[in-house]
């Protein structure tokens, strides 16, 4: 009898990207994916570390199957915690780095096998399985042609981050910023849309630094657009500090491309911005904005804000608050700053009390809401 897989998905696009490709993988390898937890005989968690609080949902999920399934730690939590992750939760059976899934049909082959008496060496599995030293992913791992929607593929552009904005984890669980081939990325939409794919969301944590040779993220933009059988595409994420005008005339020129940007503010304050080493100030961002606005008339505008940032003052929170009413953003999500250990912001003790976090995430999601509900309503 195949084995049932079953992989439940955390954090955000690139996760779920990562995920297509392990069921992918697995079906390859015989396995049979489930879509739910439900007579799967293995559970894989595909995790993510970028606040406390995504951490600490699957460490209580993980616990409660109670050693009845294989269990799997694999994604951004994986590479954080590494062997540590059998110590805390003895019922993981194999931990898997995101630079590394390649190797999950192999060391789940393992794992079975260990489990039995018959196994080659079963004294070689009491020690569990972990992989999380990879720097680079094989190509083949994005063309094994399994997708979760019918019409809609998200596609890999670049991996990892070296921007280290000061209280973020993603360069340490994702490693340094890689670029795929164009010629790769390519093929893999080519191979997309004879499976019927028709939109594209194009990946990376920067996705406007892209460089490959003389193909930067515009001239990307405009090949994927030119391909015959596409009929959107959109991108996510962009980063204020590599965003040009030429990237701007590119949203507004090329016919397939959602008329959006998800452009991730984080700090309305001079002083906060450069402490989470953002490379640039709010009137930066203003002008990029205003220069956005002014070329992809009536584009969306989106973004990310952090709240309470270690030594963030009432005054600098106001300065954000201030921002967005200018910015006037269709939407924002709005993040309680979490401490990740290992960051730089970490380092600074000087938290803020849990009930002021509390009282200006709710002050600015509600200044937020009455945007949004307002440019709804135009
Ligand atoms: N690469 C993307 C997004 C990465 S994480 C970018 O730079 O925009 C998505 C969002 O999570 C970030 O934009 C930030 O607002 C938030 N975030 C990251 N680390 C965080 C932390 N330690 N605490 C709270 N929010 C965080
Ligand atoms: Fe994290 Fe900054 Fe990289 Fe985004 S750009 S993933 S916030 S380090
Ligand atoms: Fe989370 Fe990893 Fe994405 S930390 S936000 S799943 S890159």
């Amino acid at each position: 009898m195949r084995k049932k897989v079953f992989v439940r998905t955390y954090g955000c696009q690139m996760n779920v990207r990562d995920s297509e490709v392990i069921c992918g993988l697995l079906q390859k390898a015989g396995y049979r994916i489930s879509a739910t937890d439900q007579g799967a005989d293995i559970i894989i968690f595909n995790t993510c570390s970028v606040r406390k609080h995504a951490e600490d949902r699957v460490w209580s999920l993980v616990g409660s199957y109670k050693g009845s399934k294989i269990i799997g730690l694999v994604g951004c939590m994986a590479q954080n915690y590494k062997e540590q992750a059998f110590a805390r939760d003895a019922n993981i059976s194999f931990v898997v780095g995101p630079q590394d899934i390649d190797k999950i049909p192999v060391i789940i082959e393992k794992v079975l096998r260990g489990q039995s008496p018959s196994g080659d060496n079963p004294l070689l599995f009491e020690r569990k399985l972990w992989e999380t030293d990879s720097s680079i992913r094989p190509e083949e791992i994005y063309h094994m042609g399994f997708y979760q929607d019918k019409e809609h593929a998200y596609v890999v552009i670049s991996e990892g981050c070296s921007n280290f904005c000061s209280y973020c984890v993603v360069p340490y669980v994702r490693g340094p910023l890689r670029h795929r081939k164009h010629k790769d990325i390519l093929t893999e939409i080519w191979e997309a849309i004879t499976h019927g794919i028709t939109k594209v969301t194009l990946l990376g944590q920067n996705v406007n630094a892209y460089q490959d040779n003389q193909v930067d993220f515009a001239k990307l933009l405009c090949q994927v657009n030119a391909l015959s059988g596409l009929k959107e595409v959109d991108f996510f994420t962009s980063n204020p500090k590599d965003a040009s005008i030429d990237f701007f005339k590119a949203i507004r020129d090329l016919g397939k491309l959602a008329k959006r940007l998800h452009l991730p503010l984080q700090s309305g304050s001079d002083r906060i911005l450069k402490l989470m080493n953002r490379g640039y100030a709010a009137k930066d961002y203003l002008a990029l904005i205003d220069s956005y606005r002014k070329i992809v008339k009536g584009g969306r505008l989106t973004t990310d804000i952090i709240v309470g940032f270690p030594t963030e003052t009432d005054e600098e929170f106001k300065e954000t608050c201030a921002l967005v009413k200018k910015a006037r953003f269709n939407a924002a999500y709005i993040f309680k700053y979490s401490s990740r250990p290992g960051t730089e912001a970490a380092k600074i003790v000087d938290e803020l009390k849990p009930n002021e976090l509390e009282k200006r995430h709710k002050k600015i999601l509600d200044l937020q809401r009455g945007i949004s509900k307002e440019l709804r309503s135009r």
